[in-house]
């Protein structure tokens, strides 16, 4: 048996199943619920009964597959909370977590439903819902560009997405915009004319995102926003309106958390979008609207450029509010996505500083700690970048608003701390120099991310990055750049395991 989930009353299980004398091999939930079925069939049941009777007592969330000895064209699958779809194959059938799993198997995939169960042989399915009714579920054709999961020659998936997102954000924009990229096309639910605040929720990278997002929606659309991580969102008592507008933000679109917060807020809110990646995830499906960010399967367990692609969407919604509540025309609208066609030539100049990106990381990694200031949009950068860095090479990093140094982290700043300082040359770039000083002062190792006006005006720092100039909206995104290709060389400097960090999921599909 096959499990991805927590069931909550293992414990209650087991205590039954000891009673009735049946020995434990380990402390797992996943082990309960093997043995909960050996224990059904053992009574007498037919392989299939014993499932539906186990699925029956099982609390929490899980995707779960069986096979049965001696039963060699049976496989049961079942889902609750945990996605779970059928690969359909000629003469032979498939259980995996999405269609990306699926697809180097089959492009034909069924999408289990909440609470579903399937029995497959290697002729067909049938699928049960909750109540153990025959379900009809259609089949899917993927598209094979969706599935397409190789490295496209490089050395690590991380490596190819991080340089396939001028491509990957070029195509998402032509997919939000019309008239030759002068107007937002974005769906009909789209709509923030009346709304009070906008809410926005996400787990990880994603939630990064969301505070960048604020900034822009505070800015161009003159809207109350409040961000959460969901896990904290879906546990508090929320104040919520019947005219907020939550953005839920999940490249999987399974983040249970996420999906969680949703469910808490549908209905008592005015509409709900998703910021997704994956169209058929339980975000997309349950959210009003979803918006794809149409990055193509991202298959590194840390985001690069799904967190790009969030940002290009998120911006593409500030500009649809600022539209909806009259602070911006149609006029300044097409301006501004004017600057954004520029923006995968500026991403692209970006890539091209790897090998000095490189350079610096092999330094990098030799220390133990590192420290990413940033301010305005370059703070919620500089939180993503310190994450990016911990999860690939295991660097203890921390990301700080710069201004509030003074406030703690300049304890730490000594000769042996690198200070990562996101800081374009514009409007905040005078009160960052300030902050980078007093480092330089205490002797720690300032590596400095700017443009060339900003490079020559910082003077003498440890290291430094030039990026190409930016408008303001579009840093971001761009800076994003030299802070992923940051972690990932680090991390090849430290020989971790890139795709694949230590304890982490790609998708946490439990709470
Ligand atoms: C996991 C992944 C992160 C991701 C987060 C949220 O922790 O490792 O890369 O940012 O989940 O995932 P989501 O699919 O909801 O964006």
């Amino acid at each position: 048996m096959v499990h991805n989930g927590i069931i909550e009353n293992f414990r209650a299980l087991r205590e039954d199943l000891a009673a009735q004398g049946l020995a434990f091999e380990s402390e797992t939930d996943t082990e309960t619920i093997a043995l909960l079925t050996r224990h059904h069939l053992d009574s007498g049941m037919t392989p299939v009964e014993a499932v539906a009777a186990t699925l029956k007592r099982l609390d929490g969330a899980f995707a779960l597959a069986f096979l049965f000895d001696g039963h060699d064209d049976l496989m049961i699958g079942a889902r609750k909370g945990s996605p779970l779809a059928v690969g359909h194959g000629k003469g032979e059938m498939y259980l995996g977590s999405d269609a990306i799993a699926l697809a180097p198997m089959t492009d034909q995939v069924t999408y289990l439903e909440e609470g579903d169960w399937v029995v497959l042989t290697r002729a067909g399915a049938q699928i049960y819902d909750a109540q153990g009714r025959l379900a009809n579920r259609p089949t899917t054709r993927i598209r094979l560009d969706q599935a397409r999961v190789d490295k496209a020659g490089h050395k690590h998936f991380m490596a190819k997405e991080i340089a396939e997102q001028p491509s990957v954000l070029a195509a998402s924009l032509g997919f939000h915009t019309a008239n030759g990229q002068t107007s937002l096309a974005l769906p009909e639910g789209v709509d923030f004319s009346t709304c009070d605040r906008v809410t926005m929720v996400a787990c990880g990278t994603g939630h990064y995102a969301t505070q960048v997002a604020k900034y822009w929606f505070e800015q161009l659309a003159g809207v109350p926003v409040e961000t959460d991580i969901a896990s904290e969102y879906r546990y508090r008592q929320p104040v919520l309106s019947d005219k907020a507008v939550g953005i839920f933000v999940s490249q999987s679109g399974e983040t249970a958390d996420t999906l969680a917060a949703l469910r808490h807020v549908t209905g008592k809110v005015a509409r709900t979008i998703g910021v997704i990646n994956v169209p058929t995830s339980s975000i997309a499906r349950e959210t009003d609207v979803a918006l794809s960010i149409h990055a193509g399967p991202e298959i590194s367990v840390a985001s690069t450029k799904g967190f790009t692609a969030q940002l290009l969407v998120l911006l593409l919604l500030a500009l649809k509010a600022g539209l909806d509540r009259g602070r911006l025309t149609e006029a300044q609208v097409s301006a501004h996505l004017e600057t954004l066609r520029g923006l995968p030539a500026l991403m692209a100049q970006a890539l091209d500083h790897e090998p000095e990106v490189e350079a610096l990381a092999v330094r990098l990694a030799e220390s133990r700690d590192a420290l990413f200031l940033g301010r305005g949009v370059m703070y919620p950068l500089a939180l993503e970048a310190a994450l990016k860095l911990k999860e690939l090479s295991y660097m203890h990093a921390e990301g700080y608003a710069s201004g509030e140094l003074k406030h703690g982290p300049i304890a730490l700043i000594d000769k042996n701390m690198p200070v990562i300082v996101l800081a374009p040359h514009d409007a905040l770039y005078d009160k960052t120099v300030s902050n980078m000083q007093e480092v330089m002062a205490r002797q720690g190792q300032v590596i400095l991310i700017s443009d060339r006006a900003g490079l020559e005006e910082a003077g003498d720092v440890w290291a430094r990055l030039v990026m190409p100039n930016v408008p303001d909206l579009l840093a971001p995104m761009v800076y994003a750049v030299p802070a992923q290709l940051l972690s990932y060389h680090t991390a090849l400097a430290r020989g971790t395991d890139v795709d694949q960090p230590r304890n982490l999921a790609k998708s946490v599909t439990v709470e």
